[in-house]
């Protein structure tokens, strides 16, 4: 069906019209182009009232949701700030972006958008301008839309396997997650609209998230969930923070005076504004903490940034330059993305160009995980494949909530159940892109039989009567609950196993949320990690299976061999009711997945930055550069006889002789057979040091520095030492 909301076309021109009728002069100061969105800003906002000041700090949801209606003016999505049609102020249209736009519970009637693949599947692809350009597509079609800000950015670190948001994740290393995050912001903000960041900060499980309180030492925040998003707003520089449900240290994150006012607005001078999740402010006194705005307001107690700000205000509980502040914070950011000035229009979807951008995306982000024999890739003239389970026949797997993006129709939902008002968006989608269908235009010479996978008994059947056996796991997640263990559910465990034993060619297709366990690992041939693979998942996939692109992707998080092997075997808080507050200790610190695997010796099932090739690279001449900011060069061969792309990771081992392993640099190279490149690559001093409480800033010790360069977290053949000098730096 056409897009319902660019046919219409009336809310795009509604929202990136709405600041043409107030043009730059004397009577309009803050439209002059030449001034800097601050100056702007402090002009804008000097000139409205307070009431018109409040009234962008605080707004509904866009959506019918807990009998709630859509508010008049909103196009209909997560959230909606009506504008200011006196002084050209344009009402904020928010929409959930962090994999494609949203369409939540339909709103947008017959509206669809392209999907990324998940967050970890952008994130094994290792490739920062890839996220840019899937930025910049999801921003483009947000803008035809008519969106402009984006609830996008998940970044907090995959501290728990389990956690059901991990696929929106970026994985555990806050310098590949925080490069990730902060292209793929500056990719939606090219668009002339503004990205969010989220969730602020150490959001670490769904389990009865509004009440888990994350305890975390202050340098161990700072070196890990914090650096993730330090990185990530540097480089992308978001126009808002979104904070997050949970508490840190006892404070609630949407009123937390140390990480909103002192970490993020001191230490890191943020200048964008901070709105709040959606049903995540606990009172009025959030504002003086350093919350700028009230999001979903439906969803909290009261609508606090409303009739109770005012009050505050009148009482003198807040001041009136707090609430100038709150809002120049949001226009500041609106200035900054060009929400004011833009004369270019909605612009029109080319969803051709955009599900190429998906399939690029996805291609680079399956990782090959075992391989044997050279099972993979598959002949086009294998005489037979029998393809079986995972939906293959129907789509790929994506993950559910906020963030689920509807495609186009027709595609298939499994509602999955449940109780209470997050019921209905317990469905598991299949976006449309079937992987049988796209093997089979893969591979027209051989022949490929389908089985799907319900009775074992009738799928060892197929496996005995073909050469080769593809067998597709799905695991759904979704936000709200995380995944109870790290099983394959529904007996698939079982299918998979038996499916093995009866052709040990047996090839394992996984989409899943995150890590799972493979008890039946030894007897598969070949396995592949599809993730969530997006709107055109079914093509990558066959393009990774029959070697139509190089297997380049390479885990962004470690899969364990157990939960065990994790702090927290039991999911804090599981069995609490509701409104019961508890601690979630992370004891690990900044040592999440494999610095933890690293500091105790335990073994994984699949160390972080894991991934096969088809081709194969070896490195050499590792040098650390060592002046006044440390680089590293090293030379990556490509010895095989297949063009190939490789993912070199470049970890230090060691801190001033302190034993440590931190991933400092990695780079992703496509590489032709037998050719070779030197690349020389920027380490991030943060990423050497240590952040000393006391000292209040980042402290690197003079001592030597071991460097090593390789193919994963545990796989580092080539090392190099350097001296470096004592070194302070800002906090
Ligand atoms: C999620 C956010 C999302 C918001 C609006 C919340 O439940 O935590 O990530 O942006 O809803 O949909």
């Amino acid at each position: 069906m056409k897009n319902l909301v660019l046919a219409s076309c009336s809310c795009a021109a509604l929202v990136l019209g709405a600041s043409a009728a107030v043009a730059a002069g004397p009577a309009a100061p803050w439209m002059n182009t030449a001034l800097s969105p601050d100056q702007r800003a402090a002009l804008l906002t000097h000139e409205l009232t307070t009431d018109e000041q409040i009234g962008l700090l605080h707004g509904p949801m866009a959506m019918p949701f807990l009998g709630m209606t859509l508010p008049a003016g909103a196009i209909g999505s997560a959230g909606y700030i009506p504008g200011i049609a006196r002084v050209g102020v344009p009402a904020l249209q928010e929409s959930d972006a962090s994999l494609g736009v949203a369409n939540p519970l339909g709103v947008r009637p017959g509206d669809y958008a392209t999907a990324l693949p998940s967050g970890l599947a952008q994130a094994a692809s290792f490739n920062p301008s890839a996220a840019y350009q899937g930025g910049a597509m999801i921003g483009h079609e947000a803008r035809a839309k008519g969106m402009n800000v984006l609830l996008a950015g998940g970044v907090n670190l995959t501290r728990d396997p389990r956690n059901g948001r991990n696929f929106e994740y970026l994985g555990e290393d806050p310098l590949l997650a925080g490069s990730i995050a902060g292209q793929a912001i500056a990719g939606i903000q090219s668009q002339g609209i503004v990205s969010t960041i989220k969730h602020f900060a150490v959001n670490g499980q769904e389990t009865n998230r509004h009440w888990a309180n994350s305890v975390i030492a202050e340098d161990a925040m700072r070196e890990s969930d914090l650096l993730a998003f330090e990185i990530a707003i540097e480089r992308g520089q978001p126009g808002s923070v979104m904070c997050a449900y949970n508490l840190v240290n006892g404070d609630y994150s949407c009123g937390n005076d140390h990480l909103l006012n002192d970490v993020l607005k001191k230490d890191w001078g943020y200048k964008g504004w901070v709105m709040s999740d959606w049903g995540a402010v606990h009172g009025v006194a959030d504002a003086l903490k350093g919350l700028d705005q009230e999001s979903g307001q439906q969803l909290d107690g009261k609508v606090w940034f409303d009739t109770p700000l005012k009050s505050a205000l009148q009482n003198k509980e807040i001041a009136p330059a707090r609430v100038a502040d709150m809002t120049q914070r949001i226009l500041r950011s609106m200035f900054a993305a060009g929400l004011f000035d833009d004369k270019s229009g909605p612009g029109v979807i080319d969803d051709k160009a955009d599900l190429t951008v998906a399939r690029q995306i996805a291609d680079e982000g399956v990782v090959l995980l075992k391989n044997s024999g050279g099972v993979l890739p598959l002949a086009k003239t294998a005489s037979k494949i029998a393809v079986i389970g995972g939906y293959a026949n129907l789509g790929v797997l994506s993950g559910g909530g906020s963030s689920q993006v509807v495609p186009k129709a027709p595609y298939r939902t499994i509602p999955m159940g449940g109780e209470g008002s997050m019921a209905q968006f317990r469905n598991m989608l299949l976006d449309p892109s079937a992987p049988l269908a796209a093997m089979r235009r893969a591979a027209h010479e051989a022949k490929i039989v389908w089985n799907d996978g319900r009775y074992i008994s009738a799928a060892v059947a197929a496996a005995k009567d073909a050469d080769i056996v593809v067998v597709f796991a799905t695991q759904w997640s979704g936000e709200g609950e995380d995944q109870p263990d790290l099983t394959l559910p529904n007996g698939q465990d079982a299918l998979i196993a038996a499916v093995a034993a009866a052709n040990p060619k047996t090839v394992v297709v996984l989409e899943t949320g995150g890590p799972v366990l493979m008890p039946w690992l030894d007897k598969a041939a070949a396995v592949v990690e599809a993730w969530y693979p997006g709107a055109q998942g079914g093509e990558a996939i066959a393009d990774v299976l029959f070697g139509d692109v190089d297997a380049s992707g390479r885990l962004p998080m470690t899969f364990p061999a157990s939960i065990d092997q994790y702090p927290r075997a039991e999911l804090p808080g599981l069995n609490l009711g509701e409104g019961v507050k508890f601690d979630v200790p992370y004891t690990e610190g900044a040592d999440i997945g494999y610095r933890r695997f690293a500091a105790n010796g335990a073994k994984p099932l699949f160390p972080f930055g894991f991934g096969l090739s088809y081709a194969h690279f070896t490195y050499s001449g590792l040098k650390v550069n060592a002046g006044k900011s440390v680089s590293v060069t090293f030379t990556v061969t490509n010895d095989s006889k297949r063009d190939g792309k490789d993912a070199p990771q470049v970890y230090v081992k060691s801190l001033a002789g302190q034993p440590a392993l931190r991933l400092i640099a990695f780079d992703k190279l496509s590489l032709k057979a037998g050719e070779s490149r030197t690349v020389t690559l920027p380490v991030d001093p943060r990423l050497l040091a240590h952040f000393d409480v006391k000292a209040h800033g980042w402290s690197l010790a003079a001592g030597d520095y071991e460097v090593a360069v390789g193919h994963a977290a545990s796989d580092l053949s080539l090392s190099a030492t350097a001296r470096l000098g004592a070194q302070k730096l800002k906090p």
